[in-house]
């Protein structure tokens, strides 16, 4: 590739030595497939972020015109374009966060399952890019599915010898985002007062939204629970079929990944008490991966969350997401180690 294609854009308040505003070191972030539909967003959200510093933005396709656009925002981090796989390297070396929204979506009548062949090859690639170059960042990955994504990712960590736990986040954030929202609709409040733990996995009914903890506390009815839960497992589908064949969640995805990737952020400067969902590796049940609340540090992943107390429906719930789960966990290891 001519040097041209791999850019340097400095925004007007863009410092040469990538320091973030006020004086304090930022992260550097790189997305890669940050020219699709949740990545060019999610450049423009990663942007915006005062802990940002300097913004990698890696995608096979047309990264340099999404870098030339998003480095006319006059905010603080430096974006630099990276085009195809010759480029993959340069985009990660020495990067502290890497968010990976590379895949292809869904589109109307395909499972998340369907897009297991081309996205686990995708992830594969990506990652041993992440062990070879910036062994040490946290991993966001939201490339679907999620529940088989993360455990290929943690195999092809672990054949190159640096897998840590502490840095690998599948993120279910969305699932959370949009259970806040349809909460708070019933509930007749702003999303922004609704908490809701949405544990399990992320896809159908692995993704559990564990109403009885809901905050602020509340008795929903036995039709109340089992709609919203409905409408929470079956929240992309609600917007697969409205895109009707123009792709996925795209612009509430990429602030679910801003929102997560933020909260990553504030636990690597030292916030205390950063407390999100992720599908993480887990000893909160017997499977290996798991997503529940846990705690954002210095290190990453600090602590997984324990369930706390769950009503009947969501045992039951839990009992049939962990066997849905085992299997997609499954697919993902035997992926890398058939392989
Ligand atoms: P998209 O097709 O609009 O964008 C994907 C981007 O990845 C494209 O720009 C493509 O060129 C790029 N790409 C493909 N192969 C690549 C490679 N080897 N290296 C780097 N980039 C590569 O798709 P969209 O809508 O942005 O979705 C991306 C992924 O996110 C899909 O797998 C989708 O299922 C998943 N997703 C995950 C969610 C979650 O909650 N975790 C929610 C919604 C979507």
């Amino acid at each position: 590739r001519p040097p041209t294609l791999q850019m340097e854009h400095r925004s007007f308040l863009g410092q040469q030595n990538c320091r973030a505003k006020g004086g304090a070191p930022g992260f550097k972030v790189a997305i890669l497939g940050a020219a699709g539909g949740i990545g060019q967003p999610l450049s423009m959200l990663m942007k915006m972020n005062p802990l940002v510093s300097l913004l990698h933005l890696y995608d096979v396709v047309n990264s340099p015109g999404v870098t030339a656009d998003v480095s006319h925002m006059d905010t603080g981090a430096v974006v630099r374009g990276f085009l195809g796989q010759p480029q993959l390297e340069n985009a990660l070396t020495g990067m502290d966060l890497v968010i990976i929204p590379a895949g292809v979506p869904r589109k109307p009548g395909m499972t998340r399952d369907d897009l297991f062949k081309i996205n686990a090859g995708i992830v594969t690639t990506l990652c041993e890019g992440v062990a070879k170059c910036c062994p040490n960042a946290i991993v966001n990955l939201i490339s679907n599915p999620v529940n088989t994504t993360v455990p290929i990712a943690a195999e092809v960590f672990k054949k190159a010898g640096t897998y840590d736990p502490k840095r690998l986040l599948g993120v279910t954030t969305l699932d959370v985002v949009r259970a806040n929202t349809f909460v708070a609709e019933v509930l007749g409040i702003d999303p922004r007062e609704v908490n809701v733990p949405v544990v399990g996995g992320h896809a159908g009914i692995t993704i559990l939204p564990l109403l009885s903890q809901v905050k602020p506390s509340f008795s929903f009815t036995s039709e109340e629970i089992s709609r919203l839960t409905d409408r929470i497992q079956n929240g992309g589908t609600e917007v697969v079929e409205a895109k009707a064949g123009a792709g996925s969640a795209t612009l509430s995805m990429a602030f679910a990944a801003a929102k997560f990737a933020d909260a990553c952020m504030r636990g690597l400067s030292g916030d205390a008490g950063v407390i999100e969902c992720a599908f993480v590796a887990s000893e909160v049940t017997e499977l290996p991966f798991f997503a529940s609340k846990v705690r954002l540090g210095r290190s990453g992943l600090e602590e997984v969350c324990a369930l706390g107390p769950l009503s009947e429906y969501e045992r039951t719930g839990l009992e049939k997401a962990k066997k849905e789960l085992a299997a997609s966990i499954h697919k993902g290891v035997s992926f890398i180690r058939n392989s």
